[in-house]
C-alpha cells in the first residue's frame, strides 16, 4: 500500500515537473523570446531591484506599506525608498505581481502621452471605482472614455468658466457661514460643502445646497458622508479593524453606494420634472449655459448611464478643489509675509470688488502660491498605469538607471508626483521648503523654473484633467473673496501630515481663526 502511494506520488511529481517544463517551453515560444528580442532591440536593461527581506512573496513590502499608510507617511516612505536606493525607478514583485515605482518625468511622459495607447488605468482600479461610480469618464477607456470626454468638453470652454456668477453665489454663503469672532474653525469640511454646491450647479444646473445648514432633511450630508466613505473605505476601516480591514467583507460600502445612487437619482428626477414642465428658473434660462445633465438627458433615457456619468464627474470636481483650498489656506495662515504680499496684490488689482475672470488670471503671486501648494501637497500624489502589452520605459534600466527598461504585459507602474515635486535636481536644494517665489522671475536659485513633466498636479497627455481651468478659477476666486473680508490667523502648530485616499489632503484639516478686516 505504502509502496503504491510512493509510486503514485512519484507519478504526480513527475507530471507536475513535466507540466511546468511544458508551460515554460510554451511561454518561451509565445512570450519570452519576443520579450527578449524587444528588450535587445531597445537596449533595455533591468531596473534596480527594490531591496526588502522579501519573505512570503513580498508580504513584508505589503505590511510595511500598510503600516506607513496607518501612520500617515506612505508618500514619505515611497519617496525615501527611491532616494535610499539612489534610483528614480525600482522594481519589485508583490504577491507575484510585478510593480515598478518611478519618479522619472521621462517615464511618466511616455505612459501618459507618448505611448498613451500602450497603457491602461488598470483593471483593479476600474473595478473598484465602478462599484460606486458606475461606468463613466473615470472608469472607462478607449472609445467609451472618448465619448464621455467629448460630452464634457463644452462644459469647460472659456465662456462657461469665465462666468463667475455661480462662484460668487456660493462663496458668499461660505463667508456667511464661518464664525467671525476669531473662534477656531476647521474650514476643510465647509470647503467640501462649497465645492459640492458649485460643482452641482455648474454641471447639473442645480445646486445641492449643502451649505444651507438650516435644511430639514439630512440627505445632502448623508450623500457627502457616503461618497467620502466609498472613496476611501480604508481610512475608517483601518481605524476600527486594523490589518483585518484588508480581509473582512465591507457591508457599509454597499449601503453607502446605494445612498449615493438614490441621492443622484433624486437630482435626475427633479431635473426631468423641470424640463418636462418647462419651468427652468429665469436666471438659468437666460444664461444659455451648457448644462451637462441636460445634455445627457437629451442624449439618453438610460438612468444608469446618466447617473454614472454624473457621479464620475462629481468625484473629479468635488474634493479635489476643496483639498487644494484647504491646503493653501492652511499654509497661508502660517506664512504672514506671504499673506500680506497676497493681500497687497488683491488691493492693487481688485480692491474690494468682485473679481473678474481676467483679473484672477492676471494675479501672478496668487498663481505662484497655488503652484507651490500643488507642488508641496499634490492632490493626486501617486497614480499608476498597467502595461497592456510588453512596453518600454525610456529610463530606469541598468546600474545608473539611464537605459531603457522593459515593462512586462500586466505589470503596474506607480508614478509619484509627490516625489517628482521634491526632486532637488529640478527644484533646487530647498525643494522641501514652501517658497512661491521659485515660480516667479525674482532671482530664486531654481528660477526661471521650467519643470516640464516633473510638475504634474493635473496629470498630462490625453487624459489631462479636463477641469483644470475651472478648478484654478474657483480656487483663486474663493481665496480673493475670503481675504477681502477676513484676516486669517494660524490655529494649528502641527506640521502638515497626509490624509491619503483617492486624493490627498492635510490630516489636521484647515484650522484657522477669522476676524473681519478693520
Ligand atoms: C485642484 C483641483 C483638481 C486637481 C488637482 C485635479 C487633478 C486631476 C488629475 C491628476 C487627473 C488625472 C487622473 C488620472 O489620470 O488618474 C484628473 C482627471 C480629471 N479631472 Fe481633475 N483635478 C482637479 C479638479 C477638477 C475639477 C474641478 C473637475 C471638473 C469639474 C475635474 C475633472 C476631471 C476629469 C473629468 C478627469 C478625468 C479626465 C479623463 O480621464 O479624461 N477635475 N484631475
Amino acid at each position: 500500500m505504502a509502496l503504491l502511494s510512493i509510486a503514485n506520488l512519484q507519478v504526480i511529481a513527475l507530471s507536475c515537473i513535466g507540466a511546468l517544463i511544458a508551460y515554460r517551453v510554451y511561454w518561451e515560444a509565445t512570450t519570452g523570446a519576443a520579450r527578449r528580442s524587444l528588450a535587445r532591440q531597445h537596449g533595455c536593461l533591468p531596473p534596480r531591484l527594490f531591496r526588502s527581506k522579501y519573505w512570503l512573496f513580498g508580504l513584508d513590502v505589503f505590511l510595511a506599506n500598510i503600516k506607513a499608510y496607518r501612520e500617515h507617511r506612505l508618500l514619505e516612505r515611497w519617496t525615501n525608498t527611491l532616494t535610499s536606493h539612489n534610483a528614480h525607478t525600482l522594481i519589485a514583485k508583490v504577491f507575484g505581481q510585478t510593480v515598478l515605482w518611478t519618479d522619472d518625468p521621462e517615464n511618466v511622459k511616455t505612459m501618459l502621452a507618448t505611448n498613451f495607447d500602450q497603457w491602461s488605468l488598470g483593471q483593479e482600479r476600474i473595478q473598484q471605482m465602478k462599484a460606486y461610480l458606475g461606468h463613466g469618464i473615470f472608469t472607462s477607456e478607449g472609445a467609451s472614455w472618448k465619448h464621455s470626454r467629448d460630452m464634457l468638453r463644452p462644459c469647460f470652454e472659456r465662456s462657461q468658466v469665465a462666468d463667475i456668477s455661480i462662484l460668487e453665489k456660493h462663496t458668499a454663503r461660505l463667508l456667511q457661514n464661518v464664525p467671525k469672532d476669531g473662534a477656531t474653525v476647521d474650514l476643510q469640511p465647509l470647503l467640501h460643502e462649497l465645492t459640492l454646491d458649485v460643482a452641482t450647479e455648474f454641471l447639473f444646473g442645480r445646486s445641492t445646497d449643502a451649505q444651507d445648514h438650516g435644511r430639514e432633511d439630512n440627505a445632502c450630508k448623508e450623500f457627502i458622508d457616503a461618497f467620502e466613505y466609498c472613496e476611501n473605505p480604508m481610512t475608517e476601516r483601518n481605524e476600527r479593524l486594523g490589518f483585518l480591514a484588508f480581509f473582512l467583507p465591507d457591508r457599509k460600502f454597499k449601503k453607502c453606494a446605494k445612498a449615493i445612487r438614490d441621492f443622484t437619482d433624486r437630482i435626475i428626477d427633479e431635473e426631468i420634472t423641470i424640463l418636462s414642465q418647462n419651468t427652468k428658473d429665469a436666471d438659468r434660462a437666460s444664461t444659455g449655459r451648457y448644462v451637462f445633465l441636460d445634455e445627457l438627458l437629451s442624449a439618453t433615457q438610460n438612468r444608469t448611464v446618466i447617473r454614472s456619468e454624473l457621479l464620475n464627474i462629481l468625484l473629479a470636481g468635488r474634493d479635489t478643489t476643496a483639498s487644494l483650498l484647504s491646503n493653501l489656506i492652511w499654509e497661508l495662515s502660517r506664512q504672514p509675509a506671504m499673506l500680506s504680499r497676497l493681500r497687497q496684490e488683491i488691493e492693487d488689482s481688485i480692491g474690494n470688488d468682485i473679481p473678474t475672470y481676467q483679473q484672477l488670471k492676471d494675479m501672478k503671486y496668487l498663481k505662484a502660491l497655488i503652484n507651490e501648494s500643488q507642488r508641496m501637497y499634490p492632490i493626486v500624489p501617486s497614480n499608476s498605469r498597467q502595461a497592456l502589452h510588453d512596453a518600454i520605459l525610456p529610463r530606469g534600466g541598468g546600474p545608473d538607471g539611464q537605459s531603457p527598461t522593459i515593462v512586462p504585459k500586466g505589470a503596474y507602474v506607480a508614478y509619484l508626483p509627490w516625489a517628482m515635486h521634491r526632486r532637488r535636481d529640478v527644484y533646487g536644494d530647498d525643494a522641501e521648503v514652501f517658497d512661491p517665489t521659485r515660480w516667479l522671475d525674482e532671482g530664486h536659485a531654481s528660477s526661471p523654473l521650467r519643470p516640464g513633466w516633473a510638475y504634474l498636479p493635473f496629470s498630462g497627455g490625453p487624459r489631462i484633467c479636463i477641469g483644470q481651468n475651472f478648478a484654478l478659477t474657483e480656487c483663486m476666486f474663493v481665496i480673493v473673496r475670503l481675504l477681502q473680508v477676513f484676516d486669517v490667523e494660524q490655529r494649528d502648530e502641527e506640521p502638515w501630515r497626509e490624509k491619503l485616499g483617492i486624493t490627498c489632503v492635510g490630516l489636521g484639516g484647515c484650522k484657522v481663526g477669522l476676524r473681519p478686516r478693520g
